[in-house]
């Protein structure tokens, strides 16, 4: 299913190839909202003379790699969640630590998140760099990944803004934990995290429903079933879970969405009402009564949350990103340019051979 975002551009359907239904027409969704409401520095059309191909070089790369292993994509949408919560989407979550100390990547949250996804990432970041040299930042492909990776498991395709820097530092492991969500958070927990970076308890919902694919660590959700099982997970279920994790302590994984895990689908949500949702934080959505009736509305109504959804991402995919002279474009999505021997010495060379002309 594609929603379209009828923006003045031209054909959105020739651009990717394919043919659409335009879903949209509540208030906030309107790309007028979007237009009229993107950050600064941000734009819709940001690469349009240095890199017109970036995003197609981006889809198809990824359907190569997802034929592959569907399972990346999962990686790849949680990255850009784990990027834009701490510092913003601007890169920092791709560095790699420096002598100054471990990085936000080394953080306990960020342990869980897939090496590979980081290798794509990088990947993506030669072939766009290839092509139009060193334009398109780290930031905005981990965005497009995110975009593509729902799309190509199933979900709606939308456009993304483009335009973010990438940062020239990392956050603390303080920092990292301090904005990022563990899975056994209730419902209160989550919204006051959201609350502070302006989402609300649809966001909180529709976000949510990015669980619909991936794995999750026994470690994630073990808590619900020992000592004893959480009251409101359905007890076959915890059955089931408990031959996955036999023990506390097992390092083992399992399924986000068990009726369809590698579909992008409103499955999850049904998952939660029948009390099949895997995280506390899954589950306690459709407990909470300030939540629960958005679960419903989404398991009754797949286009309702693709709209939501892509609402949603668009406003975390904008949060404290870096622009026009702020931060920088990595030559390597996990070093800064200035720790960066091979990108140095390259400028050097090209300094050096500027002055000798001059001379
Ligand atoms: C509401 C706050 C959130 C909490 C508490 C949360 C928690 C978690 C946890 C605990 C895991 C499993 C880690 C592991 O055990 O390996 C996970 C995985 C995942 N999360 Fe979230 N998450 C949240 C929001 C999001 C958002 C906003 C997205 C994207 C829109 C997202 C997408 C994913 C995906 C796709 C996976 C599977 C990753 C993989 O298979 O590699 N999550 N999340």
């Amino acid at each position: 299913m594609w929603i379209r975002w009828n923006l003045g551009l031209g054909s959105l359907e020739s651009r990717h190839g394919f043919r659409g239904i335009q879903l949209l027409n509540s208030m906030e969704s309107t790309p007028e909202f979007f237009l009229s409401n993107l950050v600064k520095g941000l734009s819709w059309t940001y690469y349009k003379s240095t890199c017109p191909r970036v995003e197609s070089i981006v889809r198809k790369h990824l359907k190569k790699v997802f034929k592959e292993d569907v399972g990346q994509a999962a990686g790849l949408l949680r990255l850009h969640f784990h990027d834009c919560f701490v510092l913003g989407c601007d890169a920092s979550v791709l560095l790699d630590g420096s002598a100054s100390g471990p990085s936000e990547k080394n953080a306990v949250p960020n342990l869980t998140l897939r090496a590979k996804a980081f290798e794509i990432i990088n990947d993506l970041r030669e072939l766009v760099h290839k092509e139009c040299g060193r334009v398109v930042s780290c930031a905005d492909l981990v965005a497009l990944a995110a975009r593509d990776s729902v799309f190509l498991t199933g979900g709606p395709d939308y456009e993304v803004p483009l335009g973010r820097r990438d940062s020239l530092t990392f956050a603390t492991e303080e920092a990292t934990l301090n904005n990022l969500i563990p899975g056994t958070a209730n419902t209160t927990f989550i919204l006051n995290r959201l609350a502070i970076k302006k989402l609300d308890a649809t966001d909180a919902v529709a976000l949510s429903g990015g669980h619909t694919i991936g794995l999750g660590h026994c470690s994630s959700f073990e808590e619900r079933l020992y000592p004893t099982r959480d009251p409101t997970m359905d007890k076959t279920f915890a059955k089931d879970l408990k031959k996955v994790c036999p023990t506390e302590g097992y390092n083992n994984t399992t399924v986000l969405d068990i009726r369809s895990p590698n579909k992008f689908d409103n499955k999850y949500y049904v998952n939660l009402v029948n009390r099949q949702g895997l995280f506390t934080s899954d589950q306690d959505l459709y407990t909470d009564p300030r939540t629960k009736d958005i679960v419903e509305s989404f398991a009754a109504d797949e286009s309702l949350f693709f709209e939501k959804f892509v609402h949603s991402m668009l406003k975390m995919g904008q949060l404290s990103v870096l622009t026009g002279k702020k931060g920088e474009i990595r030559a390597n999505c996990s070093v800064r340019n200035s720790d960066n021997k091979l990108f140095t010495s390259v400028v050097e060379d090209e300094a050096e051979e500027a002055w000798s002309e001059l001379k």
